[in-house]
């Protein structure tokens, strides 16, 4: 209707000023056409009544003349006629003769132009001819003819309204058939492109001109076109806001009915005795952190160990648990494990070997063939889940971090059109460092049954493609970052992990203020003591002891602070089970107590140490109540704590002191960025971190909000779905073709595969 009125409005107004144009024009033609006409008739009377004037003037009988001109002017478009002998004389004319055309006055009338012998008369316009009568027998003189013209009016009047007639039906059936041809050519074209996109449009199997032999290029025509839409999209993503409704929006759309599973070791939600009570726990980790709000988002299933003491209590009898308990927004499926394949997998080789061997923290890998084989027998069980989960044969499986390296080949061979995610939450290290694992080929080979392997920065990206480089026969493509191991493409690619933005609502529901209050209270401390906090998992990558004796140095630099800062570690225990962590443990809390030995003296004590698990609200707490956050880190992928500050600080206050070693420092310049290892540098941080005017901290703060705001955990997760998107667009027009053209399943030899958009 709205595409019938653009056509039609303007057709309209065009064809009214043709019309307003044209009737001008045609009053002036027909004017002159009848003038023309009244002209030659004139001739003709005067032909005509020659002789007869003549030969009734030379007997002067003007009584006859009169008569004959009456008769003659019966013509009701002949007013008036009359004769002049000479122009001194009186006309002999009807009596309707005008009288101001006397015999002297006729020579006005005797120009070439027609329009000058108009007379305007109360009967209307008149037009006056005259013709010269001449004759050998007769004396001359002149005939005056006055026709009545007020018909030209009248037919004027007509053909004016003959012609609105004419332009109102022209406009009608031209609109008419603008509009039937518009809405025509119109469905024509939504029903072609809609049958197209299903895969039929001008090949309808049901229409008797379907050429079956060019379905699949509509099909394939269907999947550029949706292609172009997504990377289109994509671009348009990069603009707007990125949340749980535009990652929902994904998953409805470009992946809409397309299952996604989650695998990692450590589960969203433990359910844990206390006493006879069973209580939830969210354990503290950056994957979990992520990765909840994104199952809240797309309602997937999550596959994790069941580690909590009271798992088992609360699944069904698929070992499935509806979470979070008050408003379950998506499954998970717990994976119980033995003592020894938990020693194995998760203490030993996970954490004993693979964790020390990726992060530079001077902790020596350990890697024991008992271990290995664990850790090769738990990622077989968990593929195997993935295969009892999936209600398709191509689900999207989202694998976590370094417990599963072998996942991703075991789930494609057993699920080969599934689009495997792999995600490593860990650095990568280089390949001098990575090759003195003894499996090393087996942990590429089983990374490399992803069709998309994702890690936090670029830097980690490329020590991947080169360990693959160094150690495997594969195919590296450094222009799209893609590794072909047996003709199978996995691209290689950055997804910078980040927070929920804006943060829970329930995390932020007491003001800062409370929280600043509550905090100091809850340690005795005075109103306006300056606090700092750092909150890990005691593990010996994040830099603990270092950001300890920062603490002491900087009291030592400075002792006007002794009494007036205390610095609030919280750390939550972590594989406890392991010497490492536990003697890491002890030296962390000995440190503590003798730094706090030291400034015996001091009011309050500068360090304050929490070795336990604390919930994500009272974590927010510490976040909100401090005046300093301080993430030490000797090496971190990314380090989620150091975005948390800066989403829990909603008053635009606070100040980061953040590593250099971790992936978040590259994002967040503003932070006061320090080297864990330069006690020096790192104390001169906390007394710029103390004595930060507020002004500078806004602007530091603002600055970081805007980063943590717009590149937020949908991006990360929203960015990853639609390059799964993506894959499994390309990977359907390869299975379509005889021969493979991109990804998965690509014969060696072929050509590269099609780089995903970046
Ligand atoms: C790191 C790892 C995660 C792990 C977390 C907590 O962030 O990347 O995979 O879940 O530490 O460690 P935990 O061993 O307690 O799960």
């Amino acid at each position: 209707m709205r595409l019938s009125l653009r056509f039609i409005v303007p057709l309209l107004i065009v064809l009214a000023g043709i019309a307003y144009a044209v009737v001008p024009l045609v009053d002036s033609l027909t004017v002159r056409w009848f003038t023309r006409d009244l002209d030659i008739r004139a001739n003709l009377v005067a032909t005509t009544v020659e002789d007869a004037v003549h030969e009734l003037v030379q007997v002067d009988n003007k009584a006859r003349v009169r008569q004959l001109f009456t008769k003659i002017t019966q013509d009701e478009r002949l007013f008036a006629m009359g004769y002049c002998a000479a122009p001194s004389a009186m006309p002999i004319a009807t009596p309707s003769l005008p009288p101001e055309l006397r015999c002297d006055s006729l020579a006005r009338f005797m120009t070439e132009d027609p329009a000058a012998h108009v007379l305007s008369s109360a009967r209307g316009p008149l037009l006056v001819s005259v013709r010269a009568l001449a004759s050998d027998s007769a004396p001359s003189g002149e005939l005056v003819l006055v026709h009545d013209m007020s018909f030209v009016g009248r037919r004027s009047e007509e053909t004016r309204k003959y012609l609105f007639y004419v332009f109102a039906a022209l406009g009608l059936t031209v609109s008419l058939i603008t509009v039937v041809v518009a809405q025509l050519s119109w469905r024509g074209w939504e029903q072609g492109l809609r049958a197209l996109m299903r895969g039929e449009g001008i090949l309808r199997p049901t229409d008797k001109h379907d050429r079956p032999e060019l379905r699949p290029i509509a099909r394939d025509l269907r999947a550029l076109i949706q292609d172009i839409q997504s990377e289109h999209r994509a671009r348009e993503d990069d603009q707007a806001p990125w949340d749980a409704a535009a990652l929902k929006a994904i998953l409805g759309g470009d992946l809409r009915g397309h299952e996604v599973i989650v695998v990692s070791n450590r589960e969203p939600y433990m359910h844990m005795f206390q006493g006879d009570e069973i209580v939830v726990k969210q354990p503290a980790s950056g994957l979990v952190t992520a990765l909840e709000p994104i199952m809240r988002a797309c309602s997937g299933t999550w596959i994790a160990h069941g580690s909590g003491t009271a798992d088992r209590q609360v699944v069904d009898r698929h070992d499935r648990v509806g979470v979070p308990a008050d408003t379950p927004a998506y499954q998970i499926r717990r994976v119980w494990l033995s003592t020894q394949e938990e020693s194995g997998y998760y203490y030993g080789f996970s954490n004993e070997g693979l964790w020390p061997l990726c992060h530079n923290a001077h902790v020596r890998p350990t890697f024991r063939a008992t271990d290995w084989e664990q850790y090769v027998a738990v990622n077989r069980k968990f593929a195997e889940a993935v295969v009892q989960e999936a209600t398709s044969s191509d689900p999207i499986v989202l694998v976590q971090d370094y417990h599963f390296a072998l996942l991703p080949r075991f789930v494609r061979d057993l699920l080969p059109n599934a689009t495997i995610i792999t995600f490593w939450h860990i650095p990568w290290p280089n390949p001098e460092a990575f090759s003195i694992c003894p499996w090393r080929e087996e942990l590429l080979d089983g990374l490399l049954g992803s069709s998309i392997l994702g890690f936090h920065t670029q830097f980690h990206c490329n020590n991947f493609v080169d360990t693959v480089d160094r150690l495997l026969e594969a195919r590296v493509d450094r222009e799209s970052f893609t590794v072909s191991y047996h003709g199978e493409p996995t691209a290689v690619k950055r997804y910078p992990i980040s927070v929920d933005w804006p943060p829970s609502p329930t995390l932020l529901t007491k003001s800062v203020d409370q929280c600043q209050r509550d905090v100091r209270h809850h340690h005795l401390l005075p109103d306006g003591h300056v606090v700092g906090v750092g909150i890990d998992r005691l593990d010996y990558t994040k830099g603990i002891e270092e950001r300890l004796r920062a603490v002491q140095r900087f009291l030592e630099l400075r002792p006007e602070w002794i009494g007036r800062f205390s610095f609030i570690q919280i750390a939550a225990p972590t594989r406890s089970s392991i010497e490492h962590y536990q003697e890491y443990e002890s030296r962390v809390r000995a440190l503590a107590m003798r730094i706090n030995t030291q400034f015996t003296d001091a009011a309050h004590p500068p360090i304050i140490l929490h070795a336990e698990h604390h919930e994500p609200r009272e974590v927010y707490e510490y976040f909100r109540g401090a005046d300093l956050c301080f993430v030490s880190s000797l090496h971190d992928g990314m380090n989620l704590v150091a975005k948390e500050f800066v989403a829990s600080r909603d008053d635009e206050r606070g100040v980061l002191v953040l590593s250099q070693f971790t992936g978040a420092a590259r994002e967040l310049p503003e932070a006061i960025i320090v080297n864990p290892y330069d006690a020096e540098e790192c104390a001169e941080a906390l007394f710029q971190a103390v004595t930060m005017p507020e002004r500078e901290q806004r602007a530091r703060m603002r600055l970081m909000r805007s980063l943590v705001g717009e590149f937020n955990v949908y991006r990360w997760a929203g960015r990853m779905m639609l390059d799964a998107a993506s894959v499994r667009r390309r990977s359907r027009l390869t299975r379509r073709f005889e021969f493979p053209i991109g990804l998965r399943g690509r014969p060696q030899g072929r050509p590269e595969p099609l780089p995903l958009h970046t």
